[in-house]
């Protein structure tokens, strides 16, 4: 993505809910220009490292039985799962981690040392994990099981009684769930809200973002939440790359989260009318298919074409200016991932450009 997206001119490899700006939040909020001078006289110490109480409380409100101590604010999910893995994995411990997903979860773990072992989400399977294979992988010496819900890649989504059966499970034999919920509030239904990790069960861990659902990756704002004693123990290692996230940042990541309805209602319309353009796109191409997303911002694309992902994905960069992420840099050879619920005019033009191209191929 590095070397292209600058480059494309339909970015459809794009993950977040597209951006706002800093008006778009406010106005969305019900609030101008004049409540910016709240940032005038705020004086630019570390502010609270831990994060702001005020945001701790608002990032609570997103849970069922989090408290503002069981909450550490980090740089992004990427800071939160860096941290959460560093915090629990050690060389030699056995870890499980659900595959495909962000690279994260098996790499990290892997890197220091720690037994990986992939628990595979198949399309037969609408991309789901299989549990009596992960009853399979578990052993007593299991460490962590890290899962991501919703899906990035595949759009899966794990309802409250899948994930009550992974605590099962994970408690028969004392481990850890790290489950990566960057993109939760993204349902294609109801609230948009699927039941948290960290509510379920007594070692369930969640990480989370202002990136995706909330339309604000530029704060660079996540969190962790999960127990006490954890909480504890990742701010120590917390200490040695973060000490705080930013004044600034923390103020507005708290003003969005306090209104969080109104940000998500905007994140539906974006997310459920353009999944609805997508499948109905889906459905008129013959050489495409797919498992329909449930959740999340991105879905897998089957291609039926004699050439690699990567030479797809090039191919149609060069003939369309079309940019999706070639399935090969996510070991799923024989897909194209799509990031569907950026500004949804590129999307549907992305798309009428991406079906002129196949008709070339039949
Ligand atoms: C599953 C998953 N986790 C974590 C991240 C990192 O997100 P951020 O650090 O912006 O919160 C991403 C970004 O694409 C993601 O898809």
């Amino acid at each position: 993505m590095n070397e292209w997206e600058t480059k494309c001119d339909w970015n459809l490899a794009e993950t977040c809910v597209e951006s706002l700006t800093i008006a778009e939040l406010l106005a969305l909020i019900g609030k101008n220009d004049t409540d910016l001078s709240a940032l005038l006289s705020m004086k630019m110490t570390y502010g609270d490292t831990k994060g702001s109480m005020r945001l701790r409380r608002a990032i609570c409100a997103l849970y069922d039985t989090q408290t503002p101590e069981n909450v550490i604010v980090t740089h992004g999910t990427i800071g939160a799962n860096m941290l959460v893995h560093k915090t629990l994995v050690s060389a030699g411990d056995h870890v499980v981690a659900v595959v495909p997903t962000y690279q994260q979860h098996y790499s990290i773990p892997a890197s220091i040392g720690a037994d990986v072992h992939p628990l595979h989400q198949r399309p037969e399977n609408g991309f789901l994990p299989d549990l009596n294979e992960l009853r399979a992988l578990v052993t007593p010496a299991t460490k962590l099981i890290a899962i991501n819900n919703p899906n990035n890649l595949t759009g899966s989504l794990m309802d409250r009684a899948v994930l009550e059966q992974i605590a099962v499970i994970a408690r028969n034999v004392d481990a850890w769930i790290l489950c990566d919920e960057v993109y939760r509030g993204t349902d294609q239904t109801g609230t948009g809200m699927t039941v948290s990790i960290a509510d379920i069960y007594e070692k369930g861990i969640s990480t989370a973002s202002m990136s995706k659902a909330y339309a604000l990756a530029g704060l660079r704002l996540g969190w962790i939440a999960g127990p006490h004693e954890l909480i504890e123990d990742v701010a120590i290692h917390r200490d040695y790359d973060t000490i705080s996230v930013g004044m600034i940042n923390d103020h507005f990541a708290a003003l969005a989260l306090e209104n969080y309805d109104k940000v998500l209602a905007r994140s539906h319309a974006i997310t459920r009318g353009s999944l609805a353009l997508l499948s109905d796109w889906v459905a008129d191409q013959s050489l495409i298919s797919w498992v329909k997303p449930n959740s999340g911002t991105t879905a897998l694309l089957k291609f039926a074409l004699p050439m690699t992902s990567r030479e797809l994905c090039v191919d149609l960069l060069k003939e369309t200016g079309v940019m999706f992420t070639p399935g090969s840099a996510l070991n799923m050879e024989g897909y194209v991932r799509i990031g569907y619920a950026n500004n949804p005019i590129i999307l549907q033009e992305g798309l009428k450009r991406v079906g002129v191209y196949l008709k070339k191929f039949g």
